[in-house]
C-alpha cells in the first residue's frame, strides 16, 4: 500500500457500525443484513399465520386511522373548509371503508357496485361522490333520486342526466370532471372534458343554464402517485381559472373544487432507488402546493376543497404474509473459498443469473397486481446470521410470469420461513384476480391490539356457486 494512502474510515454518527453504516450509505451496495419484520401492532406474524393460515392479507387500523389524521391536519390547518371522500377501489373492504367514514371521510365511487355498497355501509346518496366514464342508466336514476353527488364525465352522460332530470322538482347539484395538463406525463385524457380546448367550459355553460341542475363542482384527477406536488399548484390554479370564466361570464360562483386524489405512498416503482423516504414527499408538502394558491384567492371566494386520496392512505396500512413452500437455485452466491458442491458451482457458471437463490411463495401476482409496477418490499420474520444476495420470489401459480420479484437481496431462507410483502394496502384487494386457487382470508388488528377476521378466505362455493350446468351436461 502506498504510504500516502489513507484508508476511508466511517464515522460512527449514523450511530452504525462501520459496515453497515458504509452500506447505508451507498444506494447501490447490498448491505450486511437485511430488514426483517417480527410483528404488525404488537402481534408476531409467526402467531398470525399460525391463527389464521397462509397467506394472509393484515391491515393495521392504527395504521389507516393515522394516516387519515395525518392527512387531515395537513389540509385543514392549512385550509380550514378541506372535505375529504374515500376512494372505494383503492380497497372496498367494508372494514376498511369503515374506519375512513368514521374518521369522517364521505365515499367516492365509481360503478353501481361500489355505490350499492357504500348506501349497504349507511352512507347517504349526498354523502357519495360519483365518479367514472360509465355510469348505467338505472344506477343514475337511483343516484339522482337519492341526489349523490354525479360528477359528469362526458357528453352522451351530461345527455342522459338532463334527460333523467326533466321533471325534477328541485335543481339537482351535479360536478364535472375535467382533465387538464398539470406539466405531469401522461396526461390521463381519458376522463372528463378537456379544459384546454375549451371544451370544460362549454359543458359548465350547459349545465348553468339548465334549471334542473346546479354546477356545484369542477374535478380533476391528474392521475396517481404523483411525485411532484408542483403538478397539484398547476391543477388547483387552472380549475380556480375555470371557475372565474364562468363566474364572469355567468355570474355563477362554483362552491367546491375535488382536486381526485395521486398522493403518493412509501412505495418505489421499478428503476428508483430507495429508501422510499428519502424519494417521496411529505404530504405536507401536497397541502402547501394547493392550499396556497386557494388562499390567495379573497375569503368569501375561496371554494370548498375536495379530495379523493386512496393510495397514500391504505398502502401502508396492508401486509401480505406469505410463507416459502420451495427453494430453489443456488443458495449462496459463489465466494472465494465457499464450500459449493461441483453441481452447485457448474451450474452457476452455466446459467448465471437464472441459477440464482429463489424462492416460491405461497402467494403470487393474482393477490398482487400492483406489484407489475411497485417494489414491493419482503422482509423475513426472523434475523438470519447470513449475508444477502440477489434472490428471486416466485408465486405458486403455474404460470411463468408469477414473479413477485426477479431480484431483491436476501438471506437464504427455507421452507416455512414467513416472508412479509409491503406495502400493499392499496388496489391489491381490490384487483386480486381468483385463478386457481382460493383468495386468502383479510385480517385486521384492531386497536386495542386484536386481530380479527374481516374477510373469510374463499371456499369453493364462492367460487363457482354462481354457475349453472346445463341439463344436457348433468345436474349438479
Ligand atoms: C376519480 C378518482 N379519484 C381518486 C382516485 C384515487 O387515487 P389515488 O389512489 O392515487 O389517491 C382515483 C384512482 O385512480 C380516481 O380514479
Amino acid at each position: 500500500m502506498n504510504r500516502d494512502y489513507f484508508p476511508p474510515t466511517i464515522s460512527n454518527e449514523l450511530g452504525r457500525q462501520a459496515l453497515d453504516a458504509a452500506a447505508d450509505r451507498n444506494f447501490y451496495a447490498r448491505g450486511t443484513s437485511t430488514p426483517t419484520l417480527f410483528e404488525i401492532d404488537g402481534i408476531p406474524v409467526a402467531s398470525l399465520v399460525g391463527q389464521f393460515g397462509s397467506p394472509l392479507f393484515v391491515f393495521s387500523e392504527h395504521g389507516l386511522r393515522e394516516k387519515a389524521r395525518r392527512m387531515r391536519e395537513a389540509f385543514r390547518s392549512r385550509y380550514e373548509n378541506t372535505q375529504f371522500a374515500w376512494s372505494y377501489k383503492t380497497n372496498y373492504l367494508n372494514a376498511v371503508c369503515q374506519i375512513f367514514h368514521q374518521e369522517g371521510w364521505i365515499a367516492e365511487v365509481v360503478s353501481d357496485f361500489e355505490y350499492h355498497k357504500a348506501r349497504k355501509l349507511g352512507i347517504s346518496g349526498k354523502d357519495i361522490v360519483f365518479n367514472g366514464p360509465y355510469k348505467p342508466r338505472k344506477i343514475l336514476e337511483t343516484a339522482i333520486g337519492e341526489r349523490a353527488l354525479i360528477q359528469i364525465d362526458n357528453w352522451d352522460e351530461l345527455n342522459l342526466i338532463e334527460e333523467l332530470t326533466k321533471h325534477i322538482n328541485q335543481p339537482l347539484d351535479v360536478g364535472i370532471r375535467v382533465w387538464l395538463d398539470a406539466s405531469i406525463r401522461p396526461i390521463w385524457s381519458k376522463f372528463g372534458f378537456s379544459v384546454e380546448n375549451g371544451e370544460a367550459g362549454r359543458a359548465a355553460e350547459r349545465i348553468v343554464k339548465n334549471p334542473n341542475l346546479r354546477l356545484h363542482t369542477f374535478h380533476t384527477h391528474i392521475g396517481t402517485y404523483i411525485l411532484d406536488p408542483n403538478a397539484y399548484r398547476v391543477a388547483v390554479t387552472k380549475l380556480v381559472a375555470l371557475r372565474e370564466q364562468i363566474h364572469i361570464e355567468y355570474k355563477h360562483l362554483v362552491p367546491c373544487l375535488n382536486l381526485g386524489g395521486g398522493f403518493p405512498s412509501q412505495s418505489l416503482l421499478y428503476g428508483m432507488e430507495g429508501p422510499a423516504e428519502r424519494v417521496i414527499l411529505p404530504i405536507e408538502a401536497y397541502a402547501d402546493a394547493i392550499t396556497e394558491v386557494l388562499n390567495r384567492l379573497p375569503a368569501k371566494r375561496r371554494p370548498q376543497l375536495r379530495l379523493e386520496s386512496g393510495r397514500y392512505l391504505v398502502d401502508e396500512a396492508g401486509y401480505l404474509l406469505t410463507s416459502v413452500v420451495a427453494t430453489k437455485g443456488i443458495q449462496r452466491p459463489l465466494a472465494i473459498n465457499s464450500n459449493l458442491s461441483a453441481w452447485d458451482y457448474k451450474e452457476q457458471l452455466l446459467l448465471g443469473e437464472d441459477a440464482r437463490a429463489s424462492y416460491v411463495l405461497d402467494a403470487g401476482v393474482n393477490l398482487l397486481y400492483t406489484t407489475t409496477w411497485y417494489q414491493v418490499n419482503a422482509l423475513p420474520s426472523r434475523a438470519i446470521n447470513a449475508p444477502p444476495s440477489p434472490s428471486r420470489l416466485y408465486g405458486p401459480l403455474c404460470m411463468a410470469i408469477d414473479v413477485i420479484r426477479y431480484s431483491i437481496n436476501l438471506p437464504p431462507l427455507d421452507v416455512g420461513d414467513i416472508v412479509t410483502l409491503h406495502p400493499v394496502g392499496a388496489y391489491n384487494i381490490s384487483q386480486s384476480m381468483q385463478f386457481i386457487t382460493y383468495r386468502p382470508a383479510v385480517v385486521m388488528i384492531g386497536d386495542n391490539g386484536k386481530p380479527e377476521l374481516v374477510r373469510a378466505r374463499e371456499v369453493l362455493e364462492d367460487v363457482d356457486g354462481t354457475e349453472r350446468l346445463p341439463d344436457h351436461l348433468g345436474k349438479r
